[in-house]
């Protein structure tokens, strides 16, 4: 088990019983995202995407789950990163990638809305690049991002 000895939390895989923790995350997340079109299509795909084999939690003993990732294998692709609002900045995205990176074949990649200032640089932090975005210029939608 990934664990951080400062923030008290841990990561572990998914299990059933998490699953109401995370699609709460996700809705809490999303609406702080407010270019985002909200629809019940959004949380049918993270139902299926939550798996004990493709996705992992953070936990911290009294607040729960705190965050989540999962992973579409085989492409090493991270489809949903949700970290709670009230634990953001204590290296919760940070683990739960390296945990995903570990079980990978090779770099992680995702995809960033270009609205998602506060995401975008989380990645740059964290040594992320750029390979590709959707649409051009100003009208760009989407970027694809690689792991270092
Ligand atoms: C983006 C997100 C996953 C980051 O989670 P987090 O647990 O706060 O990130 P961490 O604490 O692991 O931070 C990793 C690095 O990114 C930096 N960082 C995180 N959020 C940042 C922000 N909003 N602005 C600037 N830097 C940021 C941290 O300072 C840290 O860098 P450091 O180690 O050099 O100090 C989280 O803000 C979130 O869930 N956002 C809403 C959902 C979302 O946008 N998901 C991504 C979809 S692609």
């Amino acid at each position: 088990m990934y664990k951080h000895p400062g923030a008290g939390w841990s990561i572990r895989p998914f299990s059933a019983a998490d699953a109401g923790s995370c699609l709460s995350i996700f809705r809490d997340c999303l609406t702080q995202m407010p270019w985002r079109v909200r629809n019940r299509g959004q949380y049918m795909i993270l139902r299926r995407a939550l798996s004990p084999q493709a996705a992992w939690v953070a936990q911290e003993p009294d607040a729960g789950v705190v965050g989540f990732l999962t992973l579409q294998a085989p492409q090493d692709y991270v489809d949903h990163l949700f970290v709670a609002p009230d634990w953001r900045f204590c290296g919760v995205a940070r683990g739960l990638l390296e945990v995903a990176h570990q079980g990978a074949s090779g770099a992680l990649s995702l995809d960033v809305d270009t609205e998602n200032m506060g995401a975008r640089r989380a990645y740059e932090a964290l040594g992320w690049q750029v390979v590709a975005s959707t649409g051009s210029g100003s009208k760009a939608r989407q970027m694809r991002l690689v792991s270092p």
